[in-house]
């Protein structure tokens, strides 16, 4: 496994894959990688024939007062866990090599509307920074595949109609959400969770489980709403958004909406938990 710090590294080696007519697949992270990145790294390894990892923590989709300065960095562990699995390539770009000329003064790209909503309302920069920064990853990796998870559910639709809108010639495919024993989303944040709070936190999968079920059992969708969010409420979340939508639109679901998604995220104490569930009324 070689480990890149520029871009000309890492796309003179991919010149060679390109030309020995080999296929590759991308996974972008930001590090501190758990199970569920280790899982997108081994669908890449059953799609392509060598898989490139980039571990950055983007420092453009952070608020002001958000984690940036303490986003667990493991870049040690990371890379054994990578070169274990088989990883080909990983790049590790410093700020100066993605931003040369500060992030402020950089091109941006953004997704309007179906990035404006959920935790695009709550954190306006989010977005913007993310299909900026894997826009740039995308055309430095020009890989076949692409591949993210599913528990981002928004973040993975938006880099879907940025691809589509854009002509980027990258198959984005989407991985389900992988779960610790309790039914917890796996997420690097898991790790600000404090023993009592790591106990309350399955809570948000468990309440999504039993939405689904009132809404297959014909509850309104505002109704199971509000019981989610009570439900949530009394046991110490501070919910941000939690919505029955439509799965492709992300807008609030209609009677005639057959695909839903229920998407949802919470504070538990300082961490911001994010978690969906789909469902076919079909
Ligand atoms: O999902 C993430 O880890 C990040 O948002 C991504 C896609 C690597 C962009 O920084």
């Amino acid at each position: 496994m070689k480990v890149h710090h520029t871009i000309e590294s890492l796309q003179s080696d991919l010149l060679t894959i390109k030309k020995a007519g080999k296929t590759t697949a991308f996974v972008p992270t930001m590090g501190n990688l758990h199970q569920g990145h280790l899982d997108l790294v081994k669908k890449g390894l059953s799609l392509a024939d060598s898989v490139i990892v980039s571990i950055y923590v983007n420092p453009l989709q952070f608020g002001a007062n958000e984690d940036l300065s303490t986003y667990p960095r493991t870049l040690d562990d990371d890379l054994f866990a990578l070169k274990e699995l088989g990883a080909a390539h990983v790049f590790v770009p410093t700020d100066e090599i993605m931003y040369p000329e500060g992030k402020e003064v950089h091109s941006k790209v953004s997704v309007p509307k179906l990035g404006d909503r959920h935790c695009g309302a709550s954190r306006p920069q989010f977005f913007g920074g993310i299909t900026t920064i894997v826009a740039k990853l995308f055309n430095i990796v020009q890989a076949d595949i692409s591949i993210f998870g599913e528990k981002d559910f928004q973040q993975l639709a938006v880099i879907r109609k940025m691809v589509e809108d854009l002509c980027i010639s990258t198959k984005v495919v989407g991985i389900p959400i992988v779960r610790e024993d309790d039914g917890l989303a796996m997420s690097s944040r898991n790790n600000y969770l404090s023993s009592d709070e790591r106990m309350i936190a399955p809570t948000l999968h468990q309440t999504l489980l039993a939405m689904k079920e009132k809404i297959l059992e014909g509850v309104e969708y505002e109704k199971a709403e509000t019981d989610a969010i009570d439900a949530l409420n009394n046991k110490g979340f501070v919910v941000d958004y939690l919505n029955v939508c439509n799965s492709k639109s992300l807008e609030p679901a209609t009677s005639s909406d057959k695909e839903l998604v229920i998407l949802a995220a919470a504070m538990l104490g300082k961490t911001r938990l994010i978690d969906n569930i789909e469902l076919s009324l079909k």
